[in-house]
C-alpha cells in the first residue's frame, strides 16, 4: 500500500466540510497515527458551484457521488450526505467493490445496518460509524472495544441535543415549549423540520444502534417505544423541581434476560443523577455494566466540528489497517433477542390529574390506584376549587396496570383531566 490513504466524500455539508478542514488541519499527527497521510481525494455534493470554506481545489468537487465511489483512486468512500437513498445504494456498490466504508449517518445505521454490517463482513472490508451516535462522544467503540470483556446490562442516555436544549430552557427560563423551541430554531439547532428531534424519532434512532451494539443484537427503530418531549408542560417542569426532578428526554436500551427493552421517552430524573447535570444541547450516555461498574460519556453530540473528530477518528483507523493490516470490529455475529414491549415494564410514574374539589375524591383514587397493584409514593394537592390538582409520584408499577389504572381515572367523575404523565428514572 502506498503511503497515502485517498478519501472519496460523499457530502461536503456541515460535517463533510469540518472533516476537510480537520484532516488538512492535523495532517501530520493523524499521518503519525495512522502510519500514511490521509487525503481528500474527491467529494460528490449537490451543487458543486456552491462556495465551501474548505482547503481543497475545486476540481475535486462533482455532483455525481457514483463516479467518487468508482473511482479507482478513492481507497476509503466517507458518507456524510445523509438519508437512507442514495446513501444505501452508494455505499453497498463500494463495500461490494473492496473498499472500507466510514459513515456519520444513524438513520441508515439503525434502519439498514444489518444489510452494510454482512456485506462488509462478507467482503473483509472495514465499517465503521462512530459518528452515527453521540457526534463527537467515542460511543461506539468503548462498548464494541473497549468493553469487550463485559457484559453491559443497561445504557441509559441523552442522545438528542435539541431537545436537551429545549428542556434546559423551560426549566432554567420557565419558558414553555413553544417559545423554547422557536429560540431553539432562531440559534439553529433545529432542523427545519423539527418532528424527528421533538417526536423522539432521532434519538430511538441512535437507541435502536445502542442497543443492537451493546447486546450484540439486531435492534430497530420500529423496536423502539417512542414518545416525544411536545406534551410536556411547564407545570410537570416545575413540579418535578420541587420534588428533586429533572425532566430530560432519555433513551433507554436494557438487557432483561435474554429480551431487549428499547425505549425513548421524557423522564424524570433525580437532581442528583449525573444525567441531571447535563445541560443545553450537551449530551450524555450512561453505561451499567456488570464489572466496570457505571459509565459516563459526557460531551457535544453534533455540529461539525465535534462530528468530524469522531468521523476522522474512524478514518484514520480505517487508514492503519489498510496500510499495516489489520480489520475493525465486525458486527454479523448477532443473539436473536426478543423485544420486550413497552407493557411489560415496570417503572415509577409520576401522574397529574384535575380533580373535583371535594372530600373523599383522593380516596377514591387511590382505590383505583391500588386496585391496579399501583402504590402511591407520594401525594400533595396544588390549588383548590376550579383549580384543583392531585400530583402523585408512585412505587415501582407494572406499565400495563398503571394504564389500566389510567382509563379507570379518564372515566371517574372525580376525575376532569389526567393532565400528564411522565416516566420516574435514574432512582436507586
Ligand atoms: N450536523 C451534525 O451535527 C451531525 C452530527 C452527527 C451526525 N450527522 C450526520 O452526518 C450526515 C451529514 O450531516 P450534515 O449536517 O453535514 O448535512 P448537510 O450539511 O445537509 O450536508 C449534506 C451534504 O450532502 C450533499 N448531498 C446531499 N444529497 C446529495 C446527493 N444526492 N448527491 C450529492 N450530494 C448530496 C449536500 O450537497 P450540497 O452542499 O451541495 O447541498 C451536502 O454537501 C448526516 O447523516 C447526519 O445525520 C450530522
Amino acid at each position: 500500500m502506498s503511503d497515502v490513504v485517498r478519501v472519496g466524500l460523499l457530502g461536503g455539508g456541515t460535517v463533510g466540510t469540518a472533516v476537510i478542514r480537520l484532516l488538512h488541519e492535523h495532517a501530520d499527527e493523524i499521518a503519525l497515527r495512522a502510519g500514511c497521510r490521509v487525503e481528500v481525494a474527491r467529494v460528490a455534493v449537490r451543487d458543486p458551484s456552491k462556495r465551501r470554506e474548505v482547503p481543497l481545489p475545486p476540481d475535486r468537487f462533482t455532483d455525481d457521488p457514483q463516479l467518487v465511489v468508482d473511482d479507482p483512486d478513492v481507497d476509503v468512500v466517507c458518507e456524510l450526505m445523509g438519508g437512507v437513498e442514495p446513501a444505501r445504494t452508494l455505499l453497498l456498490a463500494a463495500l461490494a467493490a473492496g473498499k472500507p466504508v466510514v459513515t456519520a449517518n444513524k438513520e441508515l445505521v439503525a434502519t439498514r445496518g444489518r444489510e452494510l454490517f454482512d456485506l462488509a463482513a462478507a467482503k473483509g472490508v472495514d465499517l465503521y460509524f462512530e459518528a452515527a451516535v453521540g457526534g463527537g462522544i467515542p460511543l461506539i467503540r468503548p462498548l464494541k472495544e473497549s468493553l469487550a470483556g463485559e457484559r453491559v446490562r443497561r445504557v441509559l442516555g441523552i442522545v438528542n441535543g435539541t431537545t436537551n436544549y429545549i428542556l434546559t430552557r423551560m426549566t432554567e427560563d420557565q419558558m414553555d415549549f413553544d417559545d423554547a423551541l422557536g429560540q431553539a430554531q432562531r440559534l439553529g439547532f433545529v432542523e427545519a423540520d423539527p418532528t424527528a428531534d421533538v417526536g423522539g424519532h432521532d434519538a430511538a434512532a441512535k437507541c435502536a444502534i445502542i442497543a443492537s451494539i451493546a447486546f450484540d443484537a439486531n435492534v430497530i427503530p420500529a423496536d423502539v417505544y417512542t414518545e416525544g418531549i411536545e406534551r410536556v408542560a411547564i407545570d410537570d417542569i416545575e413540579y418535578a423541581a420541587r420534588l428533586g426532578y429533572v425532566v430530560k428526554l432519555l433513551a433507554i436500551a436494557e438487557l432483561d434476560g435474554d429480551a431487549i427493552a428499547a425505549r425513548v421517552h421524557p423522564a424524570m430524573v433525580p437532581d442528583s443523577h449525573p444525567l441531571a447535570a447535563v445541560r443545553g444541547s450537551f449530551n450524555a450516555v450512561f453505561v451499567e455494566g456488570d464489572k466496570a461498574g457505571e459509565l459516563m460519556f459526557y460531551g457535544r453530540g453534533a455540529g461539525g466540528d465535534p462530528t468530524a473528530a469522531a468521523v476522522v477518528g474512524d478514518l484514520a483507523t480505517v487508514a492503519r489497517h489498510l496500510h499495516s493490516g489489520g480489520r475493525g470490529p465486525v458486527f454479523t455475529r448477532i443473539i436473536e433477542r426478543a423485544v420486550r414491549p413497552i407493557e411489560d415494564n415496570d417503572d415509577q410514574f409520576y401522574l397529574r390529574l384535575q380533580v373535583v374539589d371535594r372530600p373523599g375524591v383522593l380516596a377514591e383514587i387511590a382505590a383505583v390506584l391500588g386496585r391496579n397493584d399501583v402504590s402511591i409514593r407520594s401525594v400533595w394537592q396544588e390549588g383548590a376549587g376550579e383549580d384543583a390538582q392531585l400530583v402523585f409520584v408512585t412505587h415501582r408499577a407494572h406499565e400495563r396496570g398503571f394504564r389500566a389504572a389510567v382509563r379507570e381515572l379518564e372515566v371517574l367523575p372525580v376525575v376532569e383531566e389526567v393532565r400528564s404523565i411522565l416516566r420516574v428514572e435514574g432512582e436507586e
